[in-house]
């Protein structure tokens, strides 16, 4: 949510700062800005809209050179999403300019005492508050490190904030608080990014700054200090995926790229869990056996599609371990005073590791004395960070706004959690836990083969293309990929889509059923479970009232008698089946929108990583 960009080094840091916000651009797209400092002067452009029209606008009239400068691209908070409400702000005197990331609580307080002051501010936003405190500040400071750690000791709430000051163009300087900032080491050179796509094409060397910490950049030094001044240090990595990761790759869309990597991210996020002793191994988990024996609850938090994976989770691990599982949406849970203890395990599940309803669920848990574990895709993100214990789901970077490999991802990293949990526990024999890790590791192969009949899925999507309301039905495990499957046909196509536990439709929503209405069935697999005939019950209730079903049903069960259309799924065990059951609802999605016109990675209205609650 909101992209930032800081560059300080040899090259034109125009260059440097458009390209940073390019890759950042997934994390909003509502307006985009630039400054430059250039002779004593602060140099600057921005627009409403997406990066091209700050593009287009530079390539008309392009800023001085340069090799100091910072950028935004924004999801907007305060303030519509003008030109005079887009990032960067400059301060009373145009000494300074910023560019910030989430929420000033107490802006409104602090735009009342700079008014009184005679300061005139030009925009609606609370980050023009924080460029004139900030310059008010540097004017009594003297260096711009000392007016950063001033400003942020008199703000409240959660900001990623960088800025440069006219009279020093040697040096970049940022500060965080709840909020992604990571710097790139160069050679010569050194960067700011929300995150490491910011910079990835110049440099895989970045430091992770912690909470409550100030870096000042130059070309050849980072300085990180606490907002007290006291010196710190951020945590040095490498990141281990290169500029190829975050390129299209010949796909017209990151997503559509990102569904097709789905077999390689199962493999990945399966990679070196197995011992050669023939056990299962987490060994980034950083809990012991011991911990994890005394666990008698276990809470699963999430937002949006991680929830969902959290509700298949809560079928395998109860069915495996038998330790009792609620699931929880991330921004609810720590509202109604959940009950929790030392052996209660909260589950965080975020792709982004940066989602603030779940950091701000993880604090509390943590408060509560409970244990937490994170699931996410992030390396060195503010969540797994500060969670007790990690269990990264190794997707590489996902772009597109809409999750798909995260999703998928994130189930495995679940079924790992729950078999593991059996394996300590010993709830499980030994060969039945041997049996399920068989059975992921053909899941590569199957989605591979789901994939391979994309253009099927197309076509469908294609007769749909006037569509205007979608439901989703599933049982069991089936049923959060019937919500999955309608999320992702909201935020992409833009139409009213729902997924229902199909036992529930009798109670309500068949009254939603018209003649026409598609209706996207997740049969259980025959046979080998009991409620398949409940749910082709279901399915022929909803035909006869003249819906069109459309089934995902197991290869070989004969779903003529019910479904107009069959999507054929590969044989798994009922409790993996959403892993090749929600690929063709992906493909689906983002072939509709496609053939909607909509762009497919920056829904509107949307940002990835959503840092503000
Ligand atoms: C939907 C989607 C969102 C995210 C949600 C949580 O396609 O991507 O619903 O799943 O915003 O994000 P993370 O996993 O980063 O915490």
């Amino acid at each position: 949510m909101c992209g930032i960009v800081g560059y300080v080094g040899h090259r034109q840091a125009q260059d440097v700062v458009v390209e940073g916000l390019r890759r950042l651009e997934y994390r909003g797209y509502d307006s985009a800005g630039i400054a430059l400092v250039d002779g004593g002067a602060i140099a600057s452009d921005k627009r409403a809209g997406k990066l091209a029209n700050l593009e287009a606008a530079l390539a008309a009239a392009p800023l001085p050179a340069s090799s100091t400068g910072i950028g935004h691209t924004r999801w907007a908070t305060h303030g519509a999403p003008t030109d005079a409400n887009a990032h960067p702000h400059l301060g009373e005197k145009s000494r300074i300019a910023l560019v910030h990331n989430g929420i000033v609580e107490n802006y409104v307080q602090l735009r009342t005492e700079l008014e009184a002051a005679g300061h005139v501010l030009a925009s609606e936003t609370d980050t023009e508050v924080a460029a004139h405190v900030l310059e008010a500040e540097l004017a009594e400071a003297g260096d711009l490190s000392e007016a950063m750690r001033r400003t942020c000791r008199r703000l409240e709430g959660a900001f990623t904030l960088v800025a440069v000051d006219a009279e020093d163009p040697s040096t970049v300087v940022a500060a965080r608080r709840n909020s992604p900032l990571v710097v790139g080491i160069g050679e010569g050179e050194n960067f700011l990014g929300s995150d490491v796509a910011a910079f990835i094409e110049h440099t895989r060397e970045a430091l992770e700054l912690g909470q409550d910490q100030v870096v000042a950049i130059t070309a050849d030094g980072v300085v990180v200090t606490g907002f007290d001044g006291s010196p710190a240090e951020g945590t040095r990595y490498h990141v281990d995926w290169d500029l190829s990761a975050a390129k299209k790759d010949g796909y017209d869309w990151y997503m559509r790229k990102e569904i097709f990597e789905q077999p390689r991210a199962v493999a990945d996020a399966l990679l070196g869990r197995w011992s050669a002793e023939g056990q299962l191994q987490l060994d980034e988990l950083r809990l012991s056996e011991g911990e994890l024996r005394e666990i008698d609850k276990i809470v699963v938090i999430g937002c949006g599609t991680a929830n969902y994976s959290g509700l298949v989770a809560k079928y395998a691990i109860e069915h495996w371990t038998r330790i009792p599982c609620e699931v929880e949406l991330a921004h609810e849970f720590r509202y109604r005073d959940p009950i929790l203890t030392r052996n209660t395990l909260v589950v965080a599940i975020s792709q982004s590791g940066e989602t603030a309803d779940t950091l701000m669920a993880i604090r509390y848990a943590k408060l509560q004395k409970a244990k937490v574990l994170a699931i996410c895709n992030t390396n060195g993100s503010t969540i797994p960070r500060e969670s007790d214990a990690v269990i990264y789901t190794h997707a590489g970077p996902e772009i597109a706004v809409a999750s798909t490999k995260g999703f998928l991802t994130q189930l495995i990293a679940c079924y790992l959690l729950g078999l593991y949990l059996a394996q300590v526990r010993g709830t499980k024999f030994g060969d039945e836990i041997t049996a399920v890790v068989r059975e992921l590791e053909l899941v590569p192969a199957k989605v591979q083969q789901q994939l391979d009949r994309c253009e099927e899925i197309y076509a469908l999507a294609r007769e749909h293309a006037d569509t205007r309301s979608v439901l989703f039905l599933g049982r069991h495990a089936g049923f959060p990929v019937a919500l999955e499957g309608a999320l992702k046909l909201k935020e992409l196509a833009y139409i009213h889509a729902e997924g229902f536990a199909a036992g529930e439709l009798k109670h309500g929503p068949i009254a939603l059923i018209e003649e026409g209405l598609p209706v996207f069935c997740v049969m259980p697999p025959k046979g080998r479970d009991q409620l398949h005939d409940k749910m082709a019950s279901a399915v022929q209730e909803v035909r006869a009232r003249g819906a069109r079903t459309i089934a995902l049903v197991e290869e070989g069960d004969d779903a003529a008698s019910y479904a107009d259309t069959v999507i054929p799924l590969p044989k798994v065990p009922t409790l993996l089946q959403p892993l090749v059951a929600v690929v063709p609802l992906q493909l689906f999605a983002c072939e509709l929108a496609t053939v909607m016109g909509h762009d497919v990675d920056q829904p509107r209205n949307l940002a990835k990583s959503v840092t503000v609650e």
